[in-house]
């Protein structure tokens, strides 16, 4: 039997640039939306087709040199990222036609790009070409042919090892979250982690199990861990450059599969649960990447992973549970988890290395769609200047932020009675979650980043196709450059 999963990481389709077109490769060239100039006729007609230069249209040419027309719309280089990724897909499919049909396939392409097209425009075209045509499928077929390079025919050549970290950090981040939870087990998620991180300079990974969890007093990870088939671990990532000064600790949530608890789901979506380790993915994928383009910035990464299961073993609503550091929360939900191993790796995090800022992403509330939708990420900060340089990352990547209140009101609301915090008290969902989470941060400026909404798609948009979309990695990655 062959495997039944496909690798992880997937394999990113290589990108070259040239100045000058290989024979035999089929082309593709941008085209930019008519303007007045171009009068009522608009576009000229390339091998009989008339572009419409609209951004996301890909016309394909039947005759003559170029066989796919781009469009990039006005021109801004957003527009340029929704063309890339409507192409690699027409790309992709007309491939599949060809070795369908019995043709030769061809595994390269190359795309002509406009002249005034600059280094911002390519980056976003690369991001497009880069993730738009991932897929992740777990099947018994053979593997369908694919592309494997992308030549992009232009003078600029800089930057672009960049966004090839930072298409291959979300692309990765989506393969972890993508992974079936009867594969993706704790465990799971620690060798994998320790296993694309070798090799890579002032890189290392720990893992810790149950064993040293509970020798630690790590009670929240514990509490929902407990319940599981596979136990639980305490995910560590270090990177440390020589002579840099800055730390920073990023924390992302784990939960490899979430039942709810005893507190159960309904059965509709429970499914899409696997993802809820996606903040925890777009960490582990951050850090890889940032050690790769050696940032001088020393980074720790925190994912407690655990899947909160139902069985005799399972916390329960009412408990109490003593945290990492001896605090102790009140369960009023075991379905809210997520803050339960975030509240012990917060403290231990801070406790042990000391940070200058410290960042969470987690998949933490079902509220956080209902407030932002699906497409935008919430920011909890108690520092305005680094919930604006969050912000102000994902703007330079393409992932939209949205800073959210930490009500003052609300703060009450999850002070313990039997024990000093309350877990899930009612009320606004997002902000009491990041309310509770604030109670273990202490001084230290703190982001909170509630990826509910982005971390999956159910629709295909600019680079992002249905299920983990990968969303944090870019701006992590981006975060933490702009402290280099
Ligand atoms: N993983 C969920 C949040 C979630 C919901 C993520 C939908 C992605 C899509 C989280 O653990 C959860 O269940 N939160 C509860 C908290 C409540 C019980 C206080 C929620 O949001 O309903
Ligand atoms: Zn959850
Ligand atoms: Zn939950």
């Amino acid at each position: 039997m062959r495997n039944p999963l496909p690798p992880v990481p997937g394999k990113l389709l290589e990108l070259e640039v040239s100045d000058d077109l290989r024979r035999g490769t089929p082309l593709a060239t941008l085209i930019a939306a008519p303007s007045e100039e171009d009068g009522d006729a608009g576009l000229a007609e390339i091998g009989g087709v008339r572009p419409t230069g609209k951004a996301g249209d890909v016309q394909t040419v039947p005759t003559g040199g170029v066989r796919w027309l781009a469009g990039v719309g006005d021109g801004e280089p957003r527009q340029y990222r929704k063309a890339g990724a409507a192409l690699v897909r027409a790309v992709t499919s007309a491939l599949e036609d060809d070795v369908k049909a019995g043709q030769k396939a061809f595994r390269a392409f190359a795309v002509e790009l406009p002249e005034d097209a600059g280094a911002e425009h390519i980056e976003e075209l690369a991001f497009g070409l880069l993730l738009g045509g991932y897929r992740f499928t777990v099947t018994a077929d053979e593997p369908k042919p694919s592309l494997r390079t992308v030549r992009l025919i232009t003078h600029h050549t800089d930057a672009l090892e960049r966004v090839r970290e930072l298409a291959a950090a979300a692309a990765f981040a989506r393969d972890l979250a993508n992974t079936p939870s009867n594969i993706k087990t704790p465990a799971w998620l620690a060798d994998t982690a320790a296993r694309v991180s070798g090799g890579i300079p002032n890189l290392t990974v720990t893992a810790r199990d149950e064993k040293w969890l509970a020798e630690q007093g790590f009670g929240g990870v514990l509490a929902v861990g407990g319940g599981r088939a596979g136990p639980p671990r305490l995910i560590e990532l270090e990177y440390r450059p020589r002579g840099a000064t800055t730390h920073l600790l990023l924390v992302g949530k784990g939960i490899t599969f979430d039942t709810g608890g005893l507190s159960i789901k309904p059965a509709d979506g429970m499914h899409l649960m696997r993802t809820d380790m996606a903040g925890g993915a777009a960490i582990i994928a951050a850090v890889r990447a940032i050690a790769a383009l050696r940032l001088p910035v020393k980074v720790t990464g925190l994912v407690p992973a655990a899947e909160n299961h139902v069985s005799g073993s399972s916390y329960r609503p009412g408990d109490i549970v003593r945290h990492y550091g001896g605090k102790t929360t009140e369960v009023g939900n075991t379905d809210a988890e997520g803050r339960m191993v975030l509240a012990d790796a917060l403290v231990y995090g801070i406790k042990k290395h000391k940070p200058d800022a410290v960042i969470d992403a987690a998949t933490l509330t079902g509220a956080m769609k209902v407030s932002l939708g699906v497409r935008t990420g919430g920011v909890f900060a108690t520092d305005d200047a680094l919930a604006e340089r969050v912000t102000k990352a994902g703007e330079r990547v393409g992932e939209a932020w949205w800073r959210m209140p930490l009500l003052e009101d609300l703060a009450e609301s999850v002070q313990g009675s039997l024990g000093d915090v309350r877990q899930a008290p009612g009320g606004p969902g997002g902000i009491v979650a990041a309310l509770f989470l604030r109670e273990f941060v202490g001084d230290v400026p703190w982001a909170h980043l509630d990826i509910a909404g982005p971390a999956r798609a159910d629709k295909t948009y600019a680079d992002v196709v249905p299920g983990a979309t990968g969303f944090a990695a870019r701006t992590l990655v981006e975060l933490v450059a702009s402290y280099a």
